[in-house]
């Protein structure tokens, strides 16, 4: 037993004198006995400028010169081809401050950005809007006919305008449940779910989410333009604005097919918003051409998806529920195409009165 506890203390000793004998390449990543570092070294002049080669000479294994540059963003080699994987030389990306975060890494900033802005302020801003149309609709209810139906018809909208909404709608519900669902569902499911059924509901909704986008990029674009004629500006949309709608006064004001509230929809919600959010989801599906999909530019786009979406929801919650509740009648005229008199000329006199010329 002795004999073979001296034989292995031997070997050992050997195997230390053979470590510290082999000589590292200059400049390369070293390791050391923790007990024959300097620490005085770090007093000497020029020290913090030191390179890794140079920092090895003086504390063999103090490869912190390296990591800094690895840190800051420093491109190194890799065996991976630069034109399938241009990035693969940094492990760290530059330092950069986007707008909310710290100057720090760009990882990290894209974080910041994400867990102390999007999720915190956007998720509060949705709750507050549910919460206040809620209010709305409890304290002032749907705006309902002031007079008798006629039951005479009148054409509000074509198939095609209704096929292209409907399509429109049901991708933008996958999209908004989907969305939700991955940016705060781990605060309202995963607690209930556990994690491999929310797992599972993520990953489900993930592909739902990435299959509904492009349906709903053409048929925006398609309704963008079935609708565009009808939502130029025109003479009364200002004191439409300026009187809301007469939202709280016996008569709504006039106005021609669509008024002046739904047409800041359309431009506001459907057209700007609309568009950003589906050019930022594209980017980040890295379905368009000659975009350089490097990090960063996920990241941006990824920042811009999430705000975007989160105005756009806001504004919808609001179409939605006029669209809904909050109006009688109006939904009637989107699923059938057709609309009674009185509505017609209750909600947009001057179309009716244009309708009824025509006719
Ligand atoms: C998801 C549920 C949705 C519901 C229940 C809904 C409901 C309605 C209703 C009832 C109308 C007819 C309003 C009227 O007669 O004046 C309408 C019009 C319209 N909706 Fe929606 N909608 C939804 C989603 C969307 C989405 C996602 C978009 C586009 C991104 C959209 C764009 C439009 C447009 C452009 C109009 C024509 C009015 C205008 O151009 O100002 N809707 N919607």
């Amino acid at each position: 037993m002795r004999t073979l506890l001296i034989a292995l203390w031997l070997g050992a000793a050997l195997t230390n004198v053979a470590v510290a004998q082999t000589p590292a390449a200059p400049g390369a990543v070293q390791s050391a006995n923790i007990m024959d570092i300097q620490p005085e070294a770090s007093t000497q002049p020029g020290y913090a400028q030191q390179n890794n080669a140079e920092r090895a000479k003086v504390q063999p294994g103090n490869n912190a010169p390296m990591w800094r540059q690895v840190g800051s963003g420093t491109e190194g080699t890799s065996s991976l081809p630069k034109s399938q994987a241009p990035e693969a030389g940094v492990l760290i990306q530059p330092f950069v401050q986007y707008p909310g975060s710290r100057l720090t890494n760009a990882g990290e900033a894209w974080c910041q950005v994400r867990n102390h802005w999007l999720i915190p302020y956007g998720g509060s801003l949705l709750l507050i809007v549910l919460g206040a149309i809620a209010i709305f609709y409890w304290r002032i209810g749907s705006f309902k006919l002031h007079e008798p139906r006629t039951g005479r018809l009148i054409q509000r909208f074509t198939p095609f305008e209704r096929s292209a909404h409907m399509f429109n709608a049901a991708a933008f519900t996958v999209l908004a449940i989907s969305g939700l669902v991955m940016a705060f569902g781990k605060f309202f499911l995963l607690p209930v779910m556990g994690t491999t059924l929310f797992g599972w509901l993520a990953y489900i909704l993930k592909n739902a989410h990435n299959f509904a986008g492009p349906l709903f990029a053409v048929s925006l674009v398609i309704v963008i333009v079935t609708f565009v004629r009808d939502n130029l500006p025109a003479k009364g949309d200002l004191n439409w604005l300026l009187k809301g709608g007469g939202m709280f006064s016996e008569h709504e004001v006039k106005s021609g097919r669509f008024n002046a509230g739904e047409k800041v929809v359309f431009w506001i919600g459907v057209f700007a918003l609309g568009l950003v959010v589906v050019a930022s989801g594209l980017v980040m599906n890295q379905v368009l051409p000659g975009i350089d999909y490097s990090r960063s530019t996920m990241q941006i786009a990824h920042m811009v998806h999430a705000a975007s979406n989160i105005l756009m929801l806001v504004v919808f919650m609001g179409h939605i529920y006029l669209g809904t509740l909050g109006t009688e009648g109006a939904l009637e005229g989107m699923k059938t195409g057709y609309v009674d008199e009185t509505w017609a000329k209750e909600h947009h006199e001057l179309w009716y009165d244009e309708v009824k010329g025509r006719a």
